[in-house]
């Protein structure tokens, strides 16, 4: 993956957290899925007043895409920070957000974590999740 989609995968996270419905926490998350086919999926963060019901912004992405028959992704970027701030920090994915993606995406799975589009940290799904239990453990 070169840098210049990297780049671009983190602008399209940092323009879908603008959507981000956080009036609890404050707290406004935006990633970006790339597909295998070119077509980029993106999500907020969703919360509700009942609380348990809200929904992370990785979360929002991989249900975009599953649930329009795409299945298969490169890489995925996530950026979050409160609301008003512009001095981001890394904001790693959730426990439930590692393991829904781990359903679609394999160990390997390229994760960025960014604060700005040139400062990020890239992992792997198997390092955010180490001994996944997915799909092949019920094959
Ligand atoms: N959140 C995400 O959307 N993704 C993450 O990676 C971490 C947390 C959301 C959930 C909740 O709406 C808010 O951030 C505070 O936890």
């Amino acid at each position: 993956m070169n840098e210049q989609l990297k780049h671009r995968l983190i602008r399209t996270a940092f323009e879908a957290r603008e959507f981000s419905y956080s009036p609890y926490s404050h707290f406004m998350v935006g990633a970006a899925l790339l597909a295998k086919n070119g077509t980029v999926y993106t999500g907020c963060n969703i919360e509700n007043a009942g609380y348990t019901p809200s929904n992370c912004a990785e979360r929002t992405a991989v249900f975009k895409a599953v649930s329009e028959g795409v299945r298969e992704f490169s890489a995925i970027a996530i950026v979050g920070g409160k609301k008003g701030e512009t001095d981001f920090q890394v904001t790693a994915p959730c426990g439930v957000c590692r393991q829904v993606l781990y359903e679609f995406c394999g160990p390997d799975f390229p994760v960025l974590l960014a604060r700005t589009e040139d400062d990020y940290l890239e992992t792997t799904l198997g390092q955010l999740l180490p001994l996944g239990f997915g799909p092949n453990d019920l094959a």
